[in-house]
């Protein structure tokens, strides 16, 4: 007999196509799907952001709930019908309908009231665990990110007082954002007092959401092997390294994947002309088009680099910033679409005037863009300080942009450098530096290039990229393995 499906609520703040500031909502975009193939009954949890609710069809309202700080919401439940999955948004206009970043105001200062605004998507995840909707109640709930991590401590303290018994599962997309308040704030949460304690979510007598889905949580996953055993190191760890190495046997690492209804070459209705490794014509059209579209010199020679990046510390793009006059002296050229941290922003805007028929630089959020860069590009350029998993340099690799990583994170799980060895066992497919240098990355570039040159162990590379399988399908059924392990 075939077991019945594992129903599961996945909690997160952003989905793509609906909302999107980073990789994030491609997984949570993309998870519904994968899982669902797996013989998952997934449903979604979202805040209820404009475009959410705007993407929310057949809409009704299944409760009007009180918060625990007293503030009346609604909560619709419907489907995305781009997404074709059943969602249930939390309808707050005060504590949602704001212009610009969900998270920040205009001076790029998070809102004060975020404590709030992220609480309640935990808080609602653990009200429909103990059954909100009749229709409908998760075994599973799986939260995404510090902004739904209290939904592991509501659903902790709700089993202690026995009224339900769903289990929870935290992924970590990136350590480095914790979602930290001050501590006055903790009796607005409606928490018991046991919970602001060390062994809870108190770190450093401040509130931490992050803190609390590590601790509270049956299970944490974290979006590539690698990282998952860099964050138990003080180096990586954020402070919480010691409470992720108490939590080891909880933890585990599940590599991000591509959807390839959305990341695919053949079938990509962004790019200039389609291509694949049977008809790889089509990249070249692409490159061309770009070229000319940024106002670069139009040379199908020059080796064309690309970056698809948040502006911020973490991608390490001071690096890009010291290699562009050797990359530039090799005839190489680099367009950058980003956005983020003013003063990279200024630095590489500076490089695109200097060199306009080799740098170009958009500033700003643009989906279409990234494809066509992606279509266009010999190579994608991700020199990360610290990446969870990185989607970019698996695009890159879906899209024959070989990329050129630093061996961090998912980048070290994904991509296989061109040394003589790999390239000879078939396993090369892009280059990988270790240190955080201007050296390493510039050795790195200098690797590119002298491949570039021999076009014929080029293009074998690039095919091979090109046919690697980052389906969901594996990553899925460990999602699902671990889903069964914690309902059983
Ligand atoms: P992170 O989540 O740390 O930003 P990822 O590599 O996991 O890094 O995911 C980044 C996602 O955001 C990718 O889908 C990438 O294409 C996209 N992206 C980043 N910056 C931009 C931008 N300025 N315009 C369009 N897409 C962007
Ligand atoms: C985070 C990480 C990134 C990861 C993404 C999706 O934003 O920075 O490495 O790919 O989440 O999991």
């Amino acid at each position: 007999m075939r077991a019945s499906p594992m129903k599961v609520l996945q909690v997160s703040a952003e989905i793509f196509p609906l909302l999107k500031t980073g990789g994030l909502a491609d997984i949570a975009g993309a998870l519904p799907a994968a899982l669902t193939a797996v013989g998952c009954d997934v449903r979604v949890l979202l805040p209820g952001f404009a475009s959410i609710l705007q993407g929310l069809a057949d809409a009704t309202v299944l409760s009007q709930v009180v918060t625990p700080w007293g503030e009346t919401v609604t909560l619709r439940h419907g489907r995305l019908a781009t997404l074709n999955v059943h969602a249930y948004v939390i309808d707050a206009p005060a504590l949602y309908h704001r212009a610009g970043s969900p998270y920040e105001d205009a001076q790029r200062q998070p809102y004060a009231d975020n404590y709030r605004r992220f609480a309640l998507l935990g808080w609602m995840a653990d009200q429909l665990a103990q059954g909100l909707d009749p229709q409908w109640t998760p075994q599973v709930v799986h939260a995404h990110d510090w902004h739904a991590a209290l939904a592991p401590a509501y659903l902790a303290f709700s089993r202690e007082r026995q009224r339900q018994r769903v289990a929870s599962v935290y992924t970590v997309h990136n350590l480095a954002y914790q979602g930290v308040f001050a501590p006055q704030h903790f009796h607005e949460l409606g928490l018991p007092d046991a919970a602001f304690s060390i062994n809870g979510l108190e770190f450093y007598g401040q509130i931490s959401f992050m803190k609390a889905g590590l601790f509270y949580a049956d299970r944490i996953t974290t979006v590539s092997p690698t990282y998952a055993q860099e964050i138990q190191t003080p180096e990586q760890g954020c402070g919480l390294d010691g409470l992720l190495r108490a939590r080891r046997s909880a933890l585990s690492g599940i590599l991000n994947a591509v959807d390839a209804s959305v990341w695919n070459p053949a079938t990509d209705k962004l790019i200039t002309s389609g291509y694949s490794t049977s008809k790889p014509a089509g990249k070249a059209r692409c490159k061309e088009a770009l070229q000319t579209e940024m106002g670069l010199a139009v040379k199908r020679q020059a080796p064309l680099f690309g970056v698809v990046s948040r502006l911020t510390e973490q991608k390490g793009l001071h690096l890009v910033l010291s290699g562009i006059d050797e990359l530039l002296s090799r005839g190489g050229q680099l367009v950058v679409l980003g956005s983020g941290e003013g003063w990279l922003e200024a630095a590489l805007r500076e490089q695109a005037r200097k060199h306009p028929q080799s740098v170009a630089v958009r500033l700003g959020y643009d989906e279409a863009l990234a494809h066509r860069i992606f279509g266009a590009t010999d190579v994608t350029l991700v020199p990360s300080r610290f990446e969870p998993c990185g989607l970019t340099q698996m695009y890159g690799l879906s899209y024959g942009s070989l990329p050129l990583v630093r061996r961090v994170g998912g980048l070290a799980d994904t991509v296989v450098d061109c040394t003589l060895e790999d390239l000879a066992a078939q396993t090369a497919n892009g280059f990988v530096f270790d240190d955080f240098t201007a050296e390493a990355f510039s050795r790195a570039l200098r690797r590119a290039f002298a491949l570039y040159a021999r076009a014929d162990e080029w293009a074998e590379v690039v095919r091979r990229a090109m046919q690697q399988d980052f389906g969901w399908t594996a990553s899925a059924e460990k999602y699902l393995a671990l889903y069964r392990e914690l309902a059983s």
